[in-house]
């Protein structure tokens, strides 16, 4: 089984890169982090839009009353908006049953960019096992795109991509062939996996969260396996 790597979305830009691909796009602190919690917690739909004026027009359209305004802009949550980007604030009475329009800084835009693949699933630390499943009984040629920080390495989504790639290797149970990112990325994960916390705590994305004073964010995105979910984008909505 093909299995590449992406540390920056910009790496499969091409549309053609991904075409014949199944492609997980991961955002660990937090977009996709996020986009698990709400849908596990019952939200019917997460909208990734690339503004905040796209999502205002998402509930304008919609229906406000049946729409959840989320997301943020350095990590705060966006004025005028129900929620910010922490994936606690997306429990089951705040969005269950309802569609979450949702906007950040480098998730939304990662997972709106992958939409020419052949399919499109949401990775997290929270859903690990579970997309790792999804990709080896899909079988066909894939792609991990860490979103990134600002169009640069972010750690955390690499070795959050690092652990899904090797979670396939064992499912498979025959060698995969890797690209040079995700060799790199199996060896990161290998180096961090094990205290994912103190991990995140050094990444650029994790000290931004604490001085936020959101914090709890790297422990609760850290929970490994939390939810046995697999949220895939269909025309620019997310469901499971
Ligand atoms: C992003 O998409 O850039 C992140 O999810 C930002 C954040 O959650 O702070």
């Amino acid at each position: 089984m093909r299995l590449d790597v992406a540390f920056i979305p910009a790496e499969v830009a091409a549309r053609d890169d991904l075409a014949d691909r199944v492609v997980v796009v991961i955002d660990a602190l937090r977009a996709t982090s996020t986009v698990v919690e709400a849908l596990a917690n019952g939200a019917r739909a997460v909208l990734p839009v690339p503004g905040i004026d796209d999502a205002v027009r998402v509930a304008q359209s919609v229906g406000r009353d049946r729409v959840v305004l989320g997301g943020e802009r350095r990590s705060l949550p966006i004025e005028g908006f129900d929620l910010g980007n922490s994936p606690r604030e997306f429990t089951p009475d705040r969005v269950g049953g309802r569609f979450v329009a949702l906007t950040t800084t480098n998730g939304t835009g990662a997972l709106l960019g992958a939409a020419s693949a052949r399919r499109v699933l949401v990775g997290a630390f929270l859903n690990l096992d579970a997309v790792a499943a999804a990709l080896a009984s899909d079988g066909g040629a894939a792609a991990v795109v860490c979103a990134g920080r600002e169009k640069r390495f972010a750690l955390e989504d690499a070795v959050c991509a690092g652990m899904l790639v090797a979670r396939v290797a064992d499912r498979t149970g025959a060698p995969l062939e890797l690209n040079d990112a995700g060799a790199a990325a199996v060896a990161l994960a290998g180096r961090y996996g094990a205290d994912l916390v103190a991990m995140l705590e050094r990444t650029a994305a994790g000290r931004q969260l604490i001085e936020a004073g959101l914090g709890e964010d790297l422990a609760f995105c850290a929970t490994v396996d939390r939810h046995g979910v697999v949220p895939e984008l269909h025309d620019r909505q997310i469901t499971l």
